[in-house]
């Protein structure tokens, strides 16, 4: 059949996306491009060329959503510079601070075309051509009926060695400082079939390590057939080229007899587990409606570290929760000296509008705070340099990500997640090569390769 010249040409556009926050943002970034790659835009890292800039926010801390602002005014003045040259640069803001301020943005920065939450991504060929047709910004902060997972395109455009999947989102938990519940919805779990899809489609791309993804990933449950995380992990364990299987981030009441002797069974299941505690003080885990004591996470760790004895551990701390005291800020370091972080995040508790510890009464003053964070991260630093240090002499495997910025040497991580870097080339990025640990720091190892 012969095809008609009408002398069209279809002209690809630009797309820029700043992200914030946690690895689950960093995975919608990477599935809101593949949805906007289907109706004609490339990505970016420039973003004074691009015709559609996407910010997608955290709203955890209150640092997080001033950022954004202050980005916004950046992104104002390119976007007059070249709409003086006839270019018409959409401005989008899309995550957690979207969702919980999303009438604010459209009021403080009247120039922002998209405003949209995290759980309409799969809308966004509709909302641009509404931005396109219409005036002013379009809002999009609902929690869709239709899961957003059903209608993100198979196509990935993660590509690296290591890849992120999202199984689940939203938290029921309700912590009283955290706003996650607020922005991202009830929890939801998607179902164990697309998950091994397209954790397949990510391996033949040449992914080898995958972190599975949930803001309480161990409360994952499909609701077809009650399949719980244990069984995504035994599912994709048996994909042939996945070496490395994470999850994050998990809660220490949803670890279950089942997830724990994964750790032991599964030799892809990676010795290394990130479980938040907040505090080791049972009067603040309770303010924080935590509903465990600091002794059931102990017990926790303990019952993880009978089934896989290598296991090393992270966490999150948060420091000068209302009412908490010098003796209840002195449970936390005992209960960091007690178990032993090979790395950890610590945060000073940053007071969220509309959860109930905002209105709580004895806020802790911001010198205190600042003291206690100093003291807080001065022993997890100890303890992740002493971690790093006691690598030194032994062979490690490295799964090799890139080339590293040095001659001669790549870059991967370890089973723990440090960074290491070795003496190799290029065809070794993929593949598990054994480190002989020659040089141990506080953030990195290095060495060469081991032999036999
Ligand atoms: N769902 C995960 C992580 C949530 S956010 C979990 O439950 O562990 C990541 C971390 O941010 C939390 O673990 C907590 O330490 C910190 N965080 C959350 N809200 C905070 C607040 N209002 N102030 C300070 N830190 C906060
Ligand atoms: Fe926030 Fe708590 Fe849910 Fe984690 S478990 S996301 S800290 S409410
Ligand atoms: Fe931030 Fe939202 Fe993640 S508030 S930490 S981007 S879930």
């Amino acid at each position: 059949m012969m095809t008609q010249n009408t002398g069209a040409t279809k002209v690809r556009k630009k797309l820029y996306i700043k992200t914030w926050g946690c690895q689950m943002n960093v995975y919608d970034s990477a599935r809101m491009a593949d949805v906007l790659r289907l109706v004609g835009y490339d990505r970016t890292e420039e973003p004074t060329q691009a015709d559609l800039i996407v910010l997608n926010t955290c709203h955890i801390r209150e640092k997080a959503s001033e950022k954004l602002f202050s980005e916004l005014g950046r992104l104002h003045a390119v976007q007059k510079a070249r709409a003086q040259s006839g270019v018409k640069v959409t401005l989008a803001v899309a995550g957690c601070v979207a969702q919980a301020m999303g009438e604010e943005i459209v009021r403080r920065a009247p120039y922002v075309g998209m405003v949209f939450g995290p759980q309409t991504y799969h809308r966004l060929p509709e909302m641009l051509v509404l931005a396109a047709r219409e005036e002013g910004c379009v809002l999009d902060t609902a929690f869709p009926e239709e899961p957003k997972f059903d209608f993100l395109p198979n196509e990935q455009s993660q590509s690296g060695v290591t890849a992120f999947v999202s199984v689940q989102e939203g938290c029921d938990r309700f912590c009283s400082y955290c706003v996650v519940p607020y922005t991202r919805g009830a929890e939801y779990s998607r179902s164990l079939q697309s998950i091994v899809d397209e954790v397949k489609v990510l391996v033949e791309g040449g992914a080898r390590e995958i972190t599975l993804l949930g803001q309480n990933v161990n409360a994952y449950r499909d609701e077809a057939s009650g399949a719980g995380l244990v069984e995504v992990i035994h599912k994709i364990a048996l994909i042939n080229g996945l070496l490395r299987i994470r999850y994050t981030t998990s809660h220490p009441l949803d670890m279950e007899d089942g997830l724990i002797e994964a750790h032991r069974d599964v030799e892809k299941l990676m010795p290394f587990l990130h479980l938040p505690v907040q505090s080791g003080s049972d009067k603040i885990l309770d303010a924080m409606n935590r509903k465990h004591k600091a002794k059931d996470y102990l017990q926790v760790i303990d019952r993880l570290r009978k089934a896989q004895p290598a296991l090393a551990l992270s966490s999150d701390f948060i420091v000068g929760f209302p009412s908490e005291s010098d003796a209840d800020f002195e449970a936390t370091m005992a209960l960091v000296r007690e178990v032993g972080y090979a790395q950890a995040f610590s945060f000073k508790y940053s007071r969220r509008a509309g959860t109930p510890a905002a209105s709580m009464d004895q806020q802790v003053a911001e010198e205190v705070k600042e003291e206690r964070l100093s003291r807080l991260q001065a022993l997890l630093r100890q303890q992740q340099t002493d971690f790093n240090l006691a690598c030194l002499g032994k062979k490690m495997a490295v799964l090799i990500e890139n080339t590293s910025r040095m001659n001669g040497m790549m870059f991967g991580k370890t089973v723990y997640l440090q960074t290491a870097r070795i003496k190799g080339e290029a065809s070794m990025i993929g593949t598990e090569q054994w480190l002989d640990v020659q040089e141990a720091r506080p953030n990195s190892l290095a060495g060469e390769k081991a032999i036999g």
